[in-house]
């Protein structure tokens, strides 16, 4: 899937180098994310999607897939239980050899409307103590670009999850599902966990290990798979599908399309693996949102840096 015409490419090589500037480089890994752990596991889809989409893991066969949990931050040894939000990349392995990419992490919305913005913000986290900006560069972000207030609440009011598999996860942005009679819905995509949702008390956060995600999962595994839902919500027609800083309305109809099971872990430093989020199968569009079309870009630039060594 190719960027979109609005979206400059050129930017994207500046985004990364921002983010490198204010966190370090650290060769080998990603420029945000840094620290994740690979799964395999499979997808069995119920169907429910098949009136809405003719993508191909979405019908009735269960389909092999890679799922990587990860820390957001770009510094590889971040604890754990400071950076708040996870990663949930999942790569669907699809019948013709292809995959598709879906790629989620536990806030529902972002603090940038455009590819500008983010550059902007993102230079102000320079001053970031435990992944949060000070109170004077808060205010000044706040004021140039007030639709990030309440993503950054959000951000603030978040607590540290006791394990990957008792998140919920949000694709932030809208799709298009497009069927075979050609009529598009735009959605968004929920991860909701088997496990049920848990976060740690405060006091709990300061005697964890700074990988006891990693750990805790391992422990898990061991007694059986982990589950998740994957649900949709039904864009209405003032649902924006061109701004992740807005969220839908909250009486979205919501249909449960399948679900994964993670079986067991596979190994993962340095991996050479790329999700992106513009990889997605016939019968799936990419919406209007221009982050969306910039981490395509984004994506690629960090890719090629990490596996060059870089
Ligand atoms: C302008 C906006 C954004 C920029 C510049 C950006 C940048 C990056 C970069 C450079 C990477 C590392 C890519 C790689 O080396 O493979 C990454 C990974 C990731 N990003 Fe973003 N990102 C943005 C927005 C988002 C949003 C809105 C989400 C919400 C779903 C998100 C979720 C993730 C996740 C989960 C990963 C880890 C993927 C993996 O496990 O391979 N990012 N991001």
């Amino acid at each position: 899937m190719e960027g979109n015409a609005n979206v400059k490419p050129e930017l994207a090589s500046e985004a990364v180098n921002v983010i490198e500037n204010v966190a370090g480089t650290y060769p080998g890994y990603r420029r945000a994310h840094a620290r994740g752990y690979m799964y395999e596991g499979v997808f069995t889809p119920n169907g429910n999607a098949s009136p809405l989409t003719v993508a191909a893991h979405l019908q009735d066969e269960a389909v092999p897939a890679i799922i990587r949990f990860s820390n957001s931050s770009p510094i590889p040894i971040h604890p754990d239980a400071i950076s708040p939000v996870k990663g949930m990349a999942v790569k669907f392995q699809l019948p013709n050899g292809e995959s598709s990419d879906l790629i989620a992490v536990t806030i529902p919305l972002f603090f940038a409307k455009t590819p500008e913005a983010f550059v902007d913000i993102a230079d102000f986290f320079k001053s970031a103590k435990d992944g949060f900006p000070n109170l004077k560069d808060l205010a000044k972000i706040l004021l140039k670009y007030p639709e990030s207030k309440a993503s950054l609440q959000m951000l603030k009011e978040m607590r540290s999850p006791a394990s990957f598999s008792t998140c919920q996860y949000y694709s932030i942005h809208a799709f298009y599902f497009v069927n075979a009679e050609g009529r598009r819905q735009a959605i968004k995509y929920e991860w909701v966990p088997d496990a049920g949702l848990s976060m740690l008390a405060k006091e709990e956060v300061a005697k964890r290990h700074p990988e006891y995600l990693n750990e805790e999962m391992e422990e898990r595994l061991k007694q059986g798979p982990v589950g998740f839902k994957l649900n949709i919500q039904i864009g209405g027609v003032n649902d924006p599908t061109d701004d992740s800083t807005i969220a839908w309305s909250e009486d979205k109809q919501v249909i449960t399309v399948g679900h994964l099971m993670i079986s067991n872990k596979i190994e993962s430093f340095a991996d050479h693996f790329l999700f992106d989020p513009t990889n997605i199968p016939e019968g799936i569009e990419c919406s209007e949102d221009p982050i969306l079309h910039f981490r395509h870009h984004a994506y690629a630039i960090s890719y090629d840096r990490r596996t060059h060594n870089q």
